[in-house]
């Protein structure tokens, strides 16, 4: 039986070479192109995607470690883009170039789902690592919050 990852919920057989780093068979072999290469070493957050609902970097993670594991990509992370970070980006004016701001919303999508009421300090610390070379540093603090307090709202 040939090894699977389930990407966006569906299963997707390995059928390259095992070593092949997550993010080349993400955009390559199956053409979702949302997630970017940024600098290959782990370093920019660029390429992040979820692994089993956690904010991982796929450019450094090779598809044989992810047999049976459950990967999400921005695509997948809903339905119309109508996810609540989605928005907020909209609403918020986020994206200069957009090369990064996959990686951003897929990071902090994460963040929120383990932290719904952050405080400032954790914003910066949670999305430290997810390099913006356009300087979008303030609308993203920006949007995640309006999200936060959003779901504080509901609680
Ligand atoms: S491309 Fe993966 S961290 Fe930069
Ligand atoms: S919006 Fe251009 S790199 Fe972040």
């Amino acid at each position: 039986m040939s090894k699977t990852i389930k990407i966006n919920g569906v299963d997707q057989p390995i059928d390259v070479d095992e070593s092949m780093p997550l993010l080349w068979y993400l955009r390559d072999r199956l053409e979702f192109t949302g997630t970017k290469f940024g600098c290959g070493s782990g370093l920019c957050g660029a390429c992040t995607v979820h692994v089993d609902g956690v904010a991982t970097r796929s450019c450094i993670l090779p598809v044989s470690s992810l047999v049976g594991k459950s990967v999400t990509t921005i695509e997948g992370l809903s339905k119309n883009g109508d996810h609540p970070l989605q928005k907020a980006w909209l609403d918020n004016n986020v994206p200069q170039c957009g090369y990064c701001q996959a990686g951003q919303i897929m990071n902090a999508a994460s963040f929120l789902a383990s932290n719904e009421k952050p405080t400032d300090a954790e914003i910066n610390n949670a999305m430290q690592g997810n390099i913006c070379r356009c300087g979008t540093y303030q609308r993203i603090k920006k949007a995640i919050k309006s999200v936060a307090y959003d779901l504080a709202k509901e609680v």
